[in-house]
């Protein structure tokens, strides 16, 4: 992960484009009992969302659980449906106001509507009285104007569906008197119109009529019996027109909430009060109970503060005679803290990449806390080492929100724990766990595991062996952090670099594609790369040294003199010669270098073997006493060259001298050089060849002598008379000091003195290390070079001369 600069500024400014919530609502009114499938409206058009958008952007309705199944939005279309029957009375009881709250959630970004939906009330219940059959007890002295109650009807329904009228059917003594009651309901009382007679009838029946206001109209009806009673009575009569009582929700069975008394002036059973529930809901039924003897009201069932915190009833208080008054109930329920907050994790954008910048959304929380006031009031809060935070939105709304860099390769999951915690006394509280992952993006280079990489070598390796293996890290996930390792396609020595090694991919393993020789080059450098496998993709290159190390593969090479029986290298020992003259030299040289190369010379064979030596590094060739007449004239030494490599390799030569100071001994030359060969023809020629050479040399002795005399500095490479002719030396060699043959660094100066001494010249070389295969150096003979010179002069830049790089070529 890359921590830019401006990473700070997007905090910064962050917070302040997070939020997506709106607060703007959207409302509907639908009548309850809808048919499944029915069109409430058009979410999508009505926020002027785009309908197309709304599968991608993971657009769902959510809502309290219980209202859950009742609505759903349709991806294609933005509808918004019903999904299940809505049967208002059921879901809100008596309430005027039948709303029902939903919430349209939409995500990337994280979006949040209101959506009210409003029931209305269908006239699908009539209006019913508590009981069908009403009985009343009347005395017949009852005066005109005196008033029985009647319990009113109910009809679940409200506002114009509920109960609007009542008639009386079938009756002569009785009028209806309607009023309303100041907690809204209806005082419903029979008023004598006609007083009643014993003896004429002694029980009247007739019918009471309930009507709704809806359309159509729906009624109940109630049948009333009245029984005419001959003695006078009184009816009971309550201490208090409205009992309250409060009580806090969860109060434990039994608990008393409040006692009702009513009395009755009569004497014996006719002042035998009865209670009993008139009029009560369903609910009211199942929380309390009525001492139907004492008027003793007590909890029977678990009262809940959020379902429902207001209960009214009425009682009737009863006498022998069936004489009744009522009275009325009212409870209340106040709220303890009991409901913990309830953490709804509303979205999530999981897994999110480990690239947002700070401040981006991550997750919508809702908190909800079904009770009330301080009870219900919500904080909200999240562990501290985690880079998020809780941003409050709207009511109980909450954002997620990354507040730092993340970084997979160091946390790739999150734990996050929000907990709420309501101010009720004593406060409750949750927790809700959230797991976030942290997804991968590809900002990691793959990494050497070190800075360079050298490979070591002998020379001769067989191609296919390994030299190295490279390894390169990459914490980044899946292919993302897979490396790949190739050769970066630079030249090698002027060839590609696919010809001298190849990579494993997978491993990084490096092998040697060909077989390596020192003696062309030591050492060569390649460049690895490694590479993920991202999009795009990652990478990192290393270099890699490999270096040859020199294996003795190569037997010394005897430049001087040259191979047997092809040239005339015949060395002339000057009769006077002292002990330790030197009189020739053995030059060999070996490509191999260090201890392969480091070669010694030795003699082992002569024709008087004491009288030359050979020195053991330098390969001069001396005397080791004075030369006496007796001595024969022609001397042949066999010297073996041998290098010091384990194991050894080795060479031998021939060298013939001929002991004389006059050239018309010459002839016997032939005796020396071809021994065995009895070819007089042959011999002519040689003798006539030496007799041309020995005049020209004679001449070119003089000459070089005046030459000599005059500077006063012999410019010969060896003391004596006898030159060596360096020139036979490839460029790459140079004798020095005599210790053996070792590699010169670059330019040098010889004076080339060839054995047949017919030239001196002067020739300066640079060569490169590797342009020059020692194999065709070593070949070349005397003649070869008189070839170079000869091209030289014409064009010095091709041919052979180019190839030994010759700059200029002075006779
Ligand atoms: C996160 O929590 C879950 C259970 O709540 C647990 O199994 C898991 O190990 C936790 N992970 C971390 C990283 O704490
Ligand atoms: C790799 O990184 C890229 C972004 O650089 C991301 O889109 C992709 O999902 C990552 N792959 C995996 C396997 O995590
Ligand atoms: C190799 O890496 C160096 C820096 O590490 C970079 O400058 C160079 O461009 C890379 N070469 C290639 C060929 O990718």
């Amino acid at each position: 992960m890359k921590i830019q600069g401006s990473s700070w500024l997007f905090f910064l400014f962050g917070f302040s484009v997070v939020v997506h919530i709106t607060t703007a609502d959207l409302s509907y009114s639908v009548p309850e009992e809808m048919r499944p499938g029915s069109i409430v409206g058009n979410i999508a058009k009505d926020l002027g969302l785009d309908a197309g958008k709304l599968l991608a952007r993971k657009a769902r309705i959510d809502a309290e659980e219980s209202y859950q199944h009742y609505c759903d939005i349709d991806l294609k279309t933005g509808n918004f449906v019903i999904r299940e029957r809505i049967d208002r009375e059921e879901l809100c009881g008596e309430k005027v106001s039948c709303m029902v709250k939903f919430e349209l959630v939409l995500e990337s970004p994280l979006e949040l509507h209101r959506i009210s939906l409003l029931i209305l009330d269908v006239n699908d219940n009539p209006p019913a009285f508590p009981k069908d059959t009403i009985k009343l007890e009347i005395s017949e002295s009852a005066v005109k104007g005196a008033r029985y109650r009647i319990n009113e009807a109910h009809d679940s329904d409200v506002g114009q569906n509920s109960v609007k009228q009542y008639s009386l059917q079938n009756n002569e003594h009785f009028v209806l008197s309607v009023r309303d009651d100041t907690d809204g309901s209806k005082n419903v009382e029979l008023v004598l119109d006609k007083e009643l007679d014993r003896e004429k009838e002694n029980d009247l029946n007739f019918v009471l009529i309930a009507v709704d206001g809806g359309n159509p109209q729906k009624s109940g009806t109630a049948s009333i019996h009245v029984t005419v009673l001959d003695a006078n009575d009184n009816s009971p009569l309550f201490d208090q027109a409205v009992y309250k009582a409060s009580l806090p929700e969860n109060s434990a069975l039994d608990t008393l909430v409040v006692r009702v008394s009513a009395t009755d002036a009569d004497e014996g059973v006719n002042g035998e009060v009865t209670y009993e529930f008139s009029r009560i809901s369903e609910r009211a039924k199942k929380m309390f109970l009525l001492n139907s003897k004492t008027g003793e009201i007590k909890v029977k069932g678990a009262l809940d503060f959020e379902s429902n915190s207001k209960y009214e009833m009425r009682i009737d208080a009863k006498d022998g005679y069936g004489l009744s008054s009522d009275s009325k109930v009212m409870i209340d329920i106040t709220d303890v803290n009991d409901n913990a907050p309830v953490i709804y994790l509303k979205s999530l954008s999981n897994p999110i990449p480990e690239n947002v910048s700070p401040g981006t959304e991550v997750g919508i929380i809702n908190v909800q806390d079904r009770d009330s006031e301080t009870n219900g009031q919500v904080r909200c809060s999240i562990q501290q080492n985690v880079p998020f935070k809780l941003v409050p939105s709207i009511k109980n709304y909450y954002s997620l929100v990354s507040t730092g860099q993340l970084d997979r390769e160091l946390v790739s999951d999150y734990n996050i724990t929000i907990s709420a915690t309501d101010e009720g006394s004593p406060p409750l509280s949750s927790s809700k766990s959230v797991q976030l992952s942290v997804a991968d993006i590809n900002d990691n280079p793959p990494v050497f595991e070190e800075q360079s990489y050298s490979a070591y070598v002998s020379e001769n390796n067989k191609p296919g062996s390994t030299l190295c293996s490279v390894s390169a890290r990459d914490p980044d996930w899946r292919q993302n952090g897979t490396v790949m390792y190739s050769l970066l396609g630079n030249e090698v020595n002027g060839a590609p670099v696919s010809a001298y090694v190849s990579v494993n991919g997978d491993t990084g393993l490096i092998h040697a594609v060909r077989s390596f020789d020192y003696e062309q080059f030591r050492s060569f450098k390649v460049h690895v790369m490694a590479r993920d496998n991202g999009s795009p993709p990652l990478s990192s290159n290393v270099t890699v040294s490999v270096f040859i190390s020199d294996v003795n593969d190569n037997s010394p090479q005897i430049l001087y003199p040259g191979p047997e029986g092809n040239s005339f290298m015949t060395e002339l020992v000057p009769k006077a010669a002292h002990g330790g003259s030197l009189v020739s030299k053995v030059i060999a040289v070996d490509a191999d270098s260090g201890q392969n190369a480091w070669l010694s010379y030795q003699i082992v064979k002569s024709t008087d073997p004491g009288l030359f030596t050979i020195g053991v590094h330098s390969g001069e060739i001396r005397t080791q006493r004075d030369i006496s007449e007796s001595d024969s004239m022609k001397q042949n030494l066999i010297v073996s060259v041998k290098d010091n490599g384990q194991p050894s390799l080795s060479a031998t030569c021939s060298m013939y001298l001929l002991i004389s100071d006059n050239l018309a001994e010459v002839p016997e030359l032939k005796d020396i050089s071809y021994d065995e060969k009895n070819s007089k023809l042959t011999s002519y020629l040689i003798i006539a060849l030496v007799c041309v050479s020995t005049f020209f040399l004679t001449f070119i002795i003089i000459i070089l002598g005046v030459r000599f005399c005059r500077r006063r500095k012999p410019r010969l490479l060896f003391d004596g008379a006898v030159a060596i002719p360096s020139a036979y030396l490839p460029p790459n060699y140079a004798d020095v000091d005599g210790t053996g043959t070792l590699r010169s660094a670059y330019n040098y100066d010889a004076y080339l003195t060839t054995g047949s001494r017919t030239s001196d010249f002067k020739f300066v070389s640079s060569y490169n290390d590797n342009t020059l295969p020692a194999d065709q150096t070593l070949r070349k003979s005397p003649s070869d070079f008189a070839e170079v010179f000869g091209d030289c002069d014409d064009s010095p830049e091709v041919g052979t001369c180019a190839k030994y790089s010759l700059v200029s070529c002075v006779l």
